[in-house]
């Protein structure tokens, strides 16, 4: 399987932090964002691995990660012209993915979870991770009846549960032509969420819950807590080691 981070985007609601540089670069903790969600990856033992930027930082992140030596995997980049949307950015990983599965993770998202088993154990149709939230209205959220999903809805304003669709998702190859059926939304972006409503119709879509903490560091405020986790997180770890 081969990993695609997303990390273009403009950083809108993290200006002026994001005037300069990009949202993927800022800091939490002690660490560039992007850092977390290439360790996702990585731990899951996968070796090859994009990363999609705009054009106006993506040499930022090949001076920050380079081949990816020193991570003991190949990083390659790809270039986001313009925002499309996440799932158009996806789509620009076409030729790099070559007929295997992705798993693609948002550079703005940080899980505590390892992911491993579920890279190991996939096969085919997709599969997204749910973590249970306050505020369901920021995300993608599913619907769900027992063990499935039977519908998910972009930030609605009325949530039909409290299941976020975390930015981390395993799609096998067909992804790609699912993409280029889809039609842009209502705020001009290519959405993820029409994606995984192709594999939702289609019964292939599976659901894993996420145990752990999940952060997603696009605000002023989960950006802070993010650093506050990852903080307690490290002062634990010194003080049992
Ligand atoms: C995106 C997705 C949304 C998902 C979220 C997770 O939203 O569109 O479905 O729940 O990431 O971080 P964005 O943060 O780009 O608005």
């Amino acid at each position: 399987m081969k990993g695609v981070i997303l990390a273009g985007g403009t950083g809108s609601r993290l200006f002026p932090l994001t005037k300069v540089t990009n949202k993927h670069l800022l800091p939490v903790y002690n660490k560039p964002m992007i850092y977390y969600p290439l360790q996702t990856l990585i731990e899951a033992g996968i070796k090859e691995i994009m990363i999609v930027s705009g054009p106006g930082h993506a040499g930022h992140f090949l001076n920050l990660l380079g081949s990816g030596k020193e991570f003991k995997v190949k990083i390659t980049y790809e270039i986001q012209d313009e925002a499309g949307g996440i799932a158009q950015a996806l789509g620009l990983a076409e030729d790099f993915a070559d007929n295997e599965p992705v798993c693609v993770i948002l550079g703005d998202n940080i899980f505590e979870d390892s992911i491993k088993e579920h890279v190991k154990d996939f096969k085919k149709g997709a599969k997204v991770f749910l973590k249970e939230v306050t505020d369901a209205q920021r995300f993608g959220v599913a619907e769900v009846k027992g063990e499935k999903i039977i519908g998910i809805e972009e930030k609605p304003k009325k949530p039909k549960s409290n299941y976020a669709v975390t930015g981390l998702y395993i799609y096998d190859a067909e992804v790609f032509k699912v993409i280029k059926t889809l039609k842009p939304s209502g705020r001009g972006e290519l959405e993820i969420t029409d994606v995984n409503n192709y594999y939702v119709n289609k019964g292939e879509m599976k659901l894993a819950m996420v145990k752990g903490y999940w952060l997603d560091a696009g605000t002023f405020n989960s950006l802070l807590r993010a650093s506050n986790v990852l903080k307690e997180k490290e002062e634990k770890k010194s003080s049992n080691s």
